[in-house]
């Protein structure tokens, strides 16, 4: 696809899940400036791009040189490659003395011009294989309980580069854990704001934007008051951006200029506000097949896969299967025990709806007993669950609903989609319910 392939070397961070490789990278500006006796030093991770140059107190580097202009110049990240922009200054920027015109591409060792200021931009990238990072405990990690390698690989990296504002995209299919990947990430960070979570399919498309950046009072009919978005909610926290894939392509680019610059406009306001923030983004589609069908913008998809977690699922972590049930199981019933045939049974099922289904296949089981005690959790139970109890002839109507959620929930293979669609309603009343159904 296109021209740009992700993860060539020139990339600035980066992990490769097969040889379990994490690429950083550190920018180095060397400063000599009027009015500094001393040459000056200050480091950036690639994260922190764009960089503002200029005299102004709100640039990443400001400069008292009198011949810089306020917002003279910017550093920024395009395709793995670093450039330099002029910002329209009234004295120009160089590269090794030559003029630039509007952006130019910079090397490791170029020095840039600017009023009578130098500066020697220089990148260190370190390579380190995941596999040696330490992390305290990898069998419970915020609160992930897994055997699998796999998974172990996952809990380093999150361990590794939680601290960095870099944008993290999580994959995998329906109920592997995306949010409680994105929920630890959000934890590890150790930073103060706090942890806003958006479902991009749960939302009407036309309200998406307001939600996303905020509206100005009167900005459409029914916008009575200024309302925040989920940008300004999330500052200095993350904001978890759940099923990207069903962001309406019309605001794919305006997600992009508010990543690519970290600035938004709210719906019907002028003046753009600066954001800082942390993106987390999630998908159970295959989002680079997604942009292929030009349904998911290309730039957009690869301003997200810088740092692409993909999670397995169940079916290719058995191991993990009577780990979890076991632990469902005790949460509901703490002496529980669960017999050898029914986790074989639970072994060989496919588990389409992933960890979800597996907690919920033992919750029924459980609670069908009526609180008679259960010293053995036999696998006939699990018979049971599986087929969905029989609605009874003075079901409530709480229990219908229940019976049919499940049921189109079941028959859609855990696509929440697909079974809104089925049982004819909107995605964002279909996720209602499935939550106050704890079939979510
Ligand atoms: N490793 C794990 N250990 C314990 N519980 C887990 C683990 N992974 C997921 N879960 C539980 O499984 C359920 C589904 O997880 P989560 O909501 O994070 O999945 P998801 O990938 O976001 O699903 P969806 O695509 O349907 O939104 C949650 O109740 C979560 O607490
Ligand atoms: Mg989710």
């Amino acid at each position: 696809m296109g021209k740009s392939e992700p993860f060539d070397k020139t990339l600035l961070l980066h992990f490769d899940p097969r040889q379990g490789i994490l690429v950083t990278s550190t920018l180095t500006l060397e400063i000599v400036s009027p009015g500094e006796e001393k040459k000056r030093k200050v480091t950036f991770e690639a994260s922190d791009l764009p960089i503002a140059i200029g005299s102004a107190s709100d640039c990443k580097v400001i400069l008292a040189d009198p011949y810089v202009s306020k917002l003279h110049c910017e550093l920024f990240c395009e395709s793995g490659k670093i450039f330099v922009r002029d910002l329209k200054s009234t004295n120009g920027t160089k590269i090794n003395q030559v003029q630039i015109k509007e952006a130019a591409p910079l090397n490791s060792k170029d020095e840039i011009y600017l009023g009578k200021t130098t500066i020697l931009f220089s990148i260190q990238r370190k390579s380190e294989k995941i596999g040696e990072i330490p992390v305290a405990s990898l069998s419970e990690f915020e609160g992930m309980i897994t055997n699998d390698p796999k998974m172990h690989q996952i809990f380093r990296l999150i361990h590794k580069i939680a601290p960095s504002k870099e944008t993290v995209l999580i994959t995998g299919e329906t109920g592997t854990g995306k949010e409680l990947v994105a929920r630890a990430i959000h934890q590890k960070s150790g930073v103060r704001g706090p942890f806003i979570p958006l479902n991009c399919s749960a939302i009407a498309p036309e309200l998406i934007e307001s939600e996303l950046f905020g509206h100005i009072r009167g900005a459409f009919t029914g916008a009575e008051k200024t309302r925040m978005g989920a940008f300004e909610l999330a500052s200095h926290g993350t904001l978890f951006l759940d099923e990207i894939a069903e962001l309406p392509y019309s605001l794919q680019s305006k997600l992009l200029r508010a990543l690519e610059y970290k600035e938004i406009r709210p719906v019907g306001g002028d003046a753009a506000k600066k954001v800082d923030l942390r993106i987390v983004a999630a998908t159970h589609k295959d989002l680079k097949e997604e942009a292929r069908l030009n349904s998911f913008r290309e730039d957009l998809f690869y301003r997200l896969y810088v740092l692409h977690i993909h999670l397995p699922p169940l079916r290719e972590r058995k191991e993990d299967i009577p780990l979890l049930a076991k632990k469902f199981a005790q949460q509901i019933q703490p002496d529980v025990e669960l017999a050898e045939r029914a986790l074989q049974k639970l072994q060989n099922h496919a588990w389409p709806g992933n960890i979800r289904e597996l907690q919920h296949v033992i919750k029924r089981t459980l609670l069908m007993s009526e609180g008679e005690k259960i010293d053995i959790l036999h696998w006939k139970f699990f018979d049971y669950a599986e087929k969905i109890e029989p609605l009874g002839e003075n079901a409530t109507l709480d229990e219908i609903e229940h019976y049919y959620l499940l049921r189109a929930l079941r028959k859609c293979n855990w696509n929440k989609r697909e079974a809104a669609r089925m049982l004819g309603v909107a995605n964002s009343t279909f996720h209602d319910k499935i939550k106050r159904h704890a079939l979510k």
